[in-house]
């Protein structure tokens, strides 16, 4: 059994911040989402892992390395295009061989591990085992339409009329029959060679393809407020852990993780928080479901449920939340006259300022 990561492809729904670097390796509680995916596949003892990379396989895989972090040996295959996820298996169909596989889309974060779904996949051997969630909003997911008997009748990638709210969960287990059906289908609407059209191409051939329920949650960490609810989501789940420095005059409560080299000085966190190392935190409240990355400068500021990503300094700036803050970014007021916003943004920003 090997492993297929997807890890290509143009993040535009998180654009700004993946304008200028990957979207796998966007932080959920100060680490790569891309390695919550990994650490599932090495809890399952699959090693033999294919990452797949696009324009940004530099930065993936020197987040991964060598792989000796989770103990999987990487074989890093370059998709010269983002042509779709069928494209992207058959792209890696070389280092896929005759061998069975699970599939892992690198951007999406599930709860549980997959050690349950990969041991029926071994015992039962269908052409293709899929993991379905039910979703508030199946128009932006692959859908699965079932027959009386819980079958997988027909599925849909982001219908406009969806049959059902059961998403394809982006975790997915195959034999190498689904090369050969990746090889015959046309491009999708949005110009992509779907994998929900290869999968269906195994059921229009009369395969066997199973599917069951996710247990746990799931979250496609595709644009801002999912990113935001993953976070609060994997915090939710943090124990506290000092490892840098808190002064007299601050106040640390519930579970906050003040990585090395990181000071908080006369201000109060108020977890589940991180404050990445070497981070300076003065005369500021940092609120619960917040993860702010190394190297980054708080100042007399409130910040709340919010991603900031490493090197940028905030100051004197009152409240934020619900926010998202890719690297390097400076938000400060000033004293300058005229009194008005000065703003350099990059393509795709987003500002919403406060009344008053
Ligand atoms: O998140 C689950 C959904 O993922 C499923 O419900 C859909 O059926 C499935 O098509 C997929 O939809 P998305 O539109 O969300 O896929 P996205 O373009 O975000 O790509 C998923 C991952 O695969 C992401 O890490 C980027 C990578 N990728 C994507 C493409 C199009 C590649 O490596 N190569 C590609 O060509």
């Amino acid at each position: 059994m090997k492993a297929l990561v997807l890890a290509g492809g143009a993040g535009t729904r998180l654009r700004p911040i993946t304008h200028t670097s990957a979207k796998q390796l966007v932080p959920v509680a100060n680490r790569p989402i891309l390695f919550y995916g990994l650490d599932h596949l090495a809890a399952a003892g699959v090693t033999d892992v294919g990452i797949v990379v696009g324009e940004t396989r530099a930065a993936i895989e020197q987040a991964v390395g060598d792989g000796s972090r989770w103990g999987i040996t990487p074989t890093f295959i370059h998709q010269p295009e983002p042509l779709g996820l069928a494209h992207a298996v058959l792209t890696a169909a070389g280092f896929l061989g005759d061998d069975d596989f699970v599939l892992m889309l690198g951007d999406n974060l599930i709860e549980r591990g997959v050690e349950d779904v990969l041991a029926a996949f071994e015992r039962d051997r269908p052409a293709a085992q899929l993991l379905l969630k039910k979703v508030a909003d199946p128009s932006r997911f692959g859908v699965a339409e079932l027959g009386p008997d819980g079958g997988i009748v027909r599925l849909v990638e982001k219908p406009v009329d969806p049959p059902s709210d059961l998403a394809l969960v982006g975790v997915y287990l195959f034999t190498p029959a689904i090369l050969d059906a990746a090889r015959r289908i046309e491009p999708s609407a949005r110009g992509e060679y779907e994998i929900t059209d290869a999968i269906q191409r195994l059921l229009d051939d009369g395969a066997r393809v199973d599917a069951s329920v996710l247990d746990g949650w799931w979250l496609d960490t595709g644009k801002k407020d999912d990113l935001l609810d993953a976070n609060r989501i994997v915090l939710g789940t943090l124990r506290g852990q000092l490892d840098g420095s808190v002064d007299a005059g601050s106040l640390v409560t519930g579970d906050v993780r003040i990585e090395a080299g990181a000071e908080v000085v006369a201000s109060t966190i108020r977890g589940p928080a991180v404050i990445g190392a070497g981070t300076r935190i003065v005369e500021s409240f940092v609120g619960p479901f917040t993860s702010i990355a190394e190297d980054c400068v708080i100042e007399r500021t409130e910040i709340e449920h919010s991603v900031v990503l490493p090197r940028c300094r905030i100051r004197d700036v009152g409240r934020l939340e619900g926010s998202l803050l890719g690297h390097d970014v400076t938000v400060e007021r000033t004293a300058r006259r005229p009194a008005a916003h000065r703003l350099l943004l990059g393509d795709h920003a987003e500002i919403q300022i406060a009344e008053g």
